[in-house]
């Protein structure tokens, strides 16, 4: 019995047509001498019709879900009140002939059909390959594969080579711990699996590539979230000599138009909005901000700096600020959904939240230490209407509680607007502080500083900008990147900066710093997460359902049970011991 049709491709155009299916039993029902059974394949599902008495037929009462079978029958109209109408199949079924088992299914442990409600994830990520047969998995699969051929496609029409890199390597610095692999050979030393292909891509650019792109597994050693997999794949590029950040941003943008137009036939207008990061954290609180809907952050410092109420003057006085924003129709909010946001601003490392409610007349806890005028002032200041809530902080570093405060309210309103919302954040600063207080690069340390404020780099680190961007999406980070360092006298600057000594510097980078020393062009680029681009195209909530073996939050895949204890022996050949653990 050799295939001639995938289900879903018949239609009352071929009726009467005699033809041979494969496929997974989805369900049966006996009525008496009828046997119906779903048929599934790749492209969907049609009715079988078993009838009469034919003793070659008779298996098909013994017939379970997700049993292979094949069959040969011939297309007929489905009788009068049988017709389906939710089903691409719905006018037709195929009436058996010929029944052949291919192979018995044990009972499944959960439904193929359905949201997969029916079990856990992590029965369905052991189960993966029956998980897979979900139509909503083949649906995003086929999204994966087409995403990615758009892409080669793209940036090979535009004289991009696709090389690949090493994946045993040495650290790549992108922020997250690295995953080892002990070297037999050099017993005691080790590999790091690449977090990124950073420093690969730059020496194309020193060896001649003139554009580099790949769809390369990146591997990172942090906590997990559902935009976040240990292991995910980048779309990585690189450029040498670009007309600025410029060349590589309409790059980026005709690619996303081309896959948007191609998969979702959606146009996308560009060029894409641009933010400045400082701009980005005070109108949305976030370098990543989500524009589906408004309610920008409005700054308060200048109305109440100097108005009677401790809070506000001190935080303005103290180099912070008084800001927030009008949430429109959340006068109503209870009080315990007031608290729920109070613990939000705390864990976003606000103080307090003051609030104000528009009504018939102003409810406000501030009315006890601001005059009425200034009440009515922050009002206009927000255009609020009644009905409103507008909702405060005061101090400093608040920035992160007015985006999660603003977040929390977008959703809570349901507020995102169907769209693609893409902005570019640019001018970042080159640094940032980490917890003991010192400098760590806000990127990665091959990012080029503004030109103008090289002269800065030492007297006034933390106000230098740097020549970086992000892609953020629907409130999404879908990629970064910038235009990098290429001599070694100012990379070593900035090693030196980040407190990396020259002894260090060498021991980890003297290979890259050598190679800039013999004629590194400029040159610039960008990593876009594959992953997370198929997610918010398909729709999805977790890379894990663009994924076809995805981890678990702990990093643990059910299905092969990895990552696994390994013998002694195989220790002993990598010259390692293990501590006991608890
Ligand atoms: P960055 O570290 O910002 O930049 O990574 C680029 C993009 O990769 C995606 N990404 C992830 N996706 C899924 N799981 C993860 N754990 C994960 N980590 C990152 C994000 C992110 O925006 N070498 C630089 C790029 C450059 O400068 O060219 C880099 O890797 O979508």
């Amino acid at each position: 019995m050799t295939r001639t049709d995938y289900c879903t491709n018949l239609s009352v155009a071929e009726i009467d047509r005699k033809v041979t299916l494969c496929g997974w039993v989805k369900r049966r029902r006996d009525l008496g001498a009828l046997t119906f059974v779903d048929l599934r394949d790749s492209s969907g599902v049609i009715q079988l019709l078993f009838s009469g008495d034919d003793p070659d037929l008779a298996a098909a009462h013994t017939l379970n879900r997700e049993d292979v079978i094949a069959i040969t029958g011939t297309v007929a109209p489905r009788s009068e009140g049988n017709v389906n109408p939710e089903m691409a199949t719905g006018g037709i079924e195929v009436r058996v002939e010929g029944l052949k088992i291919l192979n018995r299914s044990a009972t499944p442990p959960f439904l193929v059909e359905g949201d997969g409600s029916d079990t856990t994830e992590e029965t369905r990520l052991r189960y993966r390959y029956i998980d897979l047969r979900r139509e909503r998995m083949q649906r995003n699969l086929l999204l994966r594969h087409r995403v990615l051929h758009a892409v080669r496609n793209h940036f090979s029409a535009q004289s991009f080579l696709e090389i690949e890199t090493p994946v045993l390597t040495k650290s790549t610095p992108e922020g997250a711990r690295d995953f080892l692999v002990p070297s037999r050979f050099s017993p005691g030393s080790f590999y790091a699996l690449p977090q990124s292909p950073q420093l690969f891509k730059q020496l194309f650019m020193v060896g001649g590539i003139d554009r580099y792109f790949q769809l390369v597994k990146c591997f990172r050693d942090e906590d997990l979230r559902a935009d976040r997999q240990p292991e995910f794949t980048q779309l990585d590029l690189e450029i040498a000599f670009p007309r600025g950040k410029e060349e590589i941003l309409v790059l980026l943008e005709g690619m996303l138009k081309t896959v948007f137009h191609d998969l979702l036939s959606v146009d996308l207008p560009t060029p894409f909005l641009r933010l400045s990061h400082a701009e980005a954290l005070s109108r949305y609180g976030t370098d990543k901000p989500d524009l589906r809907f408004g309610m920008e952050i409005h700054d308060l410092s200048l109305l109440v700096k100097e108005s009677p109420f401790r809070v506000f003057t001190a935080a303005v006085a103290g180099g912070g600020r008084v800001a927030g924003f009008n949430a429109p129709g959340c006068a109503g909010y209870s009080r315990s959904t007031i608290d729920r946001l109070q613990e939000i601003a705390r864990s976003g490392g606000a103080k307090g939240l003051s609030f104000i409610k528009v009504k018939e007349e102003i409810v406000s806890p501030l009315s006890k230490f601001l005059p009425a005028a200034t009440l009515s002032s922050i009002v206009k200041e927000f255009s609020a209407q009644e009905g409103d809530l507008i909702l405060i902080l005061a101090g400093k570093g608040i920035d992160q509680a007015l985006g999660d405060l603003r977040l929390e309210v977008g959703r809570k309103e349901k507020m995102m607007k169907e769209g693609w919302n893409f902005v570019w954040i640019t001018d970042f600063p080159l640094f940032d502080l980490d917890e003991e207080g010192n400098l760590t690069s806000e990127h990665h340390p091959f990012t080029a500083p503004w030109e103008e404020a090289i002269t800065m780099l030492e007297s006034s680190p933390l106000s230098v900008l740097s020549n970086a961007y992000d892609l953020v999406l629907n409130g999404t980070e879908l990629g970064s990147g910038s235009i990098r360092i290429h001599t070694r006298e100012l990379q070593e600057r900035i090693f030196r900066l980040l407190g990396i000594s020259a002894e260090e510097a060498e021991d980890r980078f003297g290979f890259f710093l050598k190679a800039l020393e013999y004629g590194a062009p400029p040159h610039g680029g960008f990593a876009l997460g594959l992953d997370r681009l198929v997610m918010l195209l398909a729709g999805a909530e977790s890379l894990r359902d663009v994924i076809a073996f995805p981890k678990t939050t702990t990093g643990i895949c059910p299905l092969t049970a990895a990552p696994m204890p390994v013998d002694h022996t195989h220790l002993t050949e990598l010259g390692l011991d293990l501590k006991e653990i608890r």
